[in-house]
């Protein structure tokens, strides 16, 4: 397993960063009521007291209590004593600050200045506005995070806590599912054993597709139940105290108070039991039955964060042991989450062995060809996964590759993203608010139904671009030219109709040109156009062409909206601005990507 040290040197700076901007903005927020309980208390004494009154006697006829008079006469002793003689303060020029090598803050003694302070300046400027995106694009948006077990001993569990908080203080409306199998395992003395051998011997249980497997369930007893409350009550009782704290510490400003937000478990969800399967009778182990979603949510807008433990009861008051990564995404389903989170303990990571590359981003349905290309089958309705044994022997590839199928199953039940992190501490907001990410991103398919087109295609694009080519927004494309360039072009179908259209073309030097862009009117303004913009997009990195550039006479405002800069003809590669139409007068727009993670970015913008 390889985290490159940029990536993780990066998660902490950014996770410090924040964190500290995120004091700032507290200590910022906290101030300003300050200051608008002391504009308050002057106001209603210039309204309402007469001259020769005290200060505290003002202040009895006022709202404040005698206890704020105090601290507000303390403070204002210690302001003096605290006070800086203003016979010290000079002026000086700012360049002069390079030539003596002042102090900056007590922290810089050095004599090049300018040159560090610009250079820790910019490192967190950038990182800053890098992440401004991010922010506003994760405000109000529901992420469910599970939180196995194993992770309240892993050193970094306060800080995953603080960063929870970070993302709760930005914004985001976190809930919490957490598990407690290592808990429970320790108890019965399963530590070393992998989570498909933990059920009764060999039993066997039907798969989704008809197929028999070793199933990966626990059969829970009187006494395991037992067990499970325990530690699922101790999970609880650990999260609540430590999320508790950092939710404290990132205290959120609303109507001028200053208000902490609370973790808030009970019954947010019902569990029925898994019943007797092949014999089998799994007693206590149960699978979510339904989730009360307006429950969740009124816990959300009133800014608390929901946490859930592997504990459902019945509506006849049974208790039934669920597996915390089926409810996980079950819960986001039923709350339409934007993002899951799903932590792996092993620490893994996916990578494309032909060229060695870390695999930031999958989508759906490749992420479903490498399930079932290793034979894991999950099982959505009762929820487990099944590992066929010889394709994966490890307990590590076991977990990922589960956590996997988990992220599939979240996105079938209509989540937009899911995420699955290692622990590495700063890992989580390096994933949510930077562009390098940190984790694998599993994204829905977006493009589905996006294909080459093929000579059967040429009359429904004719008829599609036509009406544009009249009006002369597109130039003529007679369809015997069609024909002969219709490998470069590519179509959005939907029931078998063309719906949308677009051209690639493919020039020297890395140069790839998007042209034909023709939604179907009845289609438009539905994310098609930014659907095909991005599939191209994607395909010229693909085939190394990193400058995508359009001519347009008509639709320059949607192109610069999606990240295009107006050119002069001299940017264009050669043969192309050779074949350039001077008495049209298209516009040229281009863009520069560097990678595919960039349209990562942008998607997220299109596809909220
Ligand atoms: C431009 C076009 C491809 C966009 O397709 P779409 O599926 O409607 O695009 P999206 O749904 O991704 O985006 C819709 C947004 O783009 C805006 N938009 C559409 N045409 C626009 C134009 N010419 N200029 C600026 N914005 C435009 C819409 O108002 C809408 O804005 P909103 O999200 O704020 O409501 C489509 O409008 C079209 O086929 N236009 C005619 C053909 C054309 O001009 N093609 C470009 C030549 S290469």
């Amino acid at each position: 397993m390889k985290f490159g040290t940029r990536s993780l040197s990066c998660a902490l700076v950014l996770s410090s960063i924040l964190d500290s901007a995120s004091s700032f903005v507290q200590q910022h927020r906290a101030f300003q009521a300050r200051r608008f309980s002391l504009s308050a208390l002057s106001d209603k004494s210039s309204e309402s007291v007469p001259q020769n009154d005290t200060l505290s006697s003002t202040i009895g006829r006022t709202v404040f209590e005698e206890n704020n008079v105090s601290s507000l006469l303390t403070q204002a002793a210690s302001e003096s004593i605290l006070a800086i003689d203003p016979s010290t303060i000079e002026v000086i020029p700012f360049s002069k600050l390079s030539e003596e090598g002042a102090v900056l803050g007590g922290a810089y003694s050095g004599n090049n200045f300018e040159a560090e302070r610009k250079s820790s300046r910019f490192d967190f400027v950038n990182m800053f506005r890098g992440s401004a995106n991010y922010i506003a694009n994760h405000r109000n948006t529901i992420i469910v995070f599970h939180i196995p077990g194993e992770l309240l001993s892993w050193d970094g569990f306060g800080d995953l806590m603080d960063d929870i908080a970070l993302c709760w203080l930005l914004g985001m409306k976190p809930v919490i599912i957490a598990g407690c199998r290592a808990q429970v395992n320790h108890r019965i003395g399963l530590e070393n054993c992998d989570i498909s051998s933990l059920s009764a011997e060999g039993k066997l249980i039907e798969c989704d597709e008809g197929t028999y497997s070793y199933d990966s369930v626990r059969i829970t007893d009187e006494e395991t139940l037992r067990i499970v409350q325990e530690e699922a009550g101790f999970v609880r009782f650990e999260i609540e105290r430590q999320l508790g704290r950092s939710l404290h510490r990132h205290g959120m400003i609303d109507d001028s108070a200053i208000r902490d937000g609370n973790v808030v478990s009970g019954n947010f969800y019902s569990a029925q039991p898994y019943g007797i399967l092949e014999g089998v009778d799994f007693r206590f182990t149960g699978f979510p039955r339904k989730v009360e979603t307006e429950k969740v949510k009124q816990v959300l807008d009133a800014h608390d964060v929901v946490l859930m433990t592997s504990l459902g009861a019945s509506p006849s008051g049974e208790i039934f042991n669920v597996s915390t990564e089926h409810l996980t995404s079950y819960v986001a389903g039923a709350l339409k989450a934007s993002k899951v989170v799903f932590f792996t303990v092993m620490g893994s990571a996916f990578m494309e062995n032909k060229n060695n590359k870390l695999v930031q981003n999958l989508r759906v349905s490749d992420a479903r060809n490498v399930l079932k290309y290793n034979n894991v089958t999950i099982n959505m309705s009762k929820g487990f996964s099944s590992f066929d044994e010889a394709k994966v022997p490890s307990s590590a590839t076991k977990e990922a590759l589960g956590k996997l199928g988990w992220c599939v199953s979240s996105l079938d039940r209509g989540v937009k993203r899911a995420h699955i992190i290692s622990p590495i501490n700063g890992a989580l907001l390096q994933e949510l608010y930077t562009r390098d990410g940190s984790g694998t991103l599993i994204s829905r398919d977006i493009y589905e139904g996006i294909r080459v087109a093929n000579v059967g295609d040429v009359a429904g694009i004719f008829e599609l671009i036509e009406p544009l080519v009249s009006a002369g927004t597109l130039v003529p494309r007679p369809k015997n030219v069609l024909e002969n360039d219709i490998s470069s072009y590519y179509v959005f179908t939907r029931d078998n109709l063309i719906v949308a259209c677009a051209q690639i073309k493919i020039f020297e030097m890395g140069y790839a040109e998007i042209g034909c862009l023709v939604v179907m009117k009845e289609y438009r303004a539905q994310g098609r156009g930014d659907a095909m913009l991005g599939y191209l997009e994607r395909l010229s990195v693909q085939v190394g062409c990193t400058n995508v550039f359009v001519l347009s006479t008509q639709t320059m405002q949607w192109f610069q909206e999606r990240g295009f800069k107006e050119v002069p003809l001299d940017a264009l590669p050669p043969t192309r601005k050779e074949a350039y139409n001077t008495s049209r007068k298209s516009k040229i727009y281009m863009k520069t990507i560097t990678d595919e993670r960039e349209l990562d970015s942008s998607e997220l913008w299109w596809n909220r």
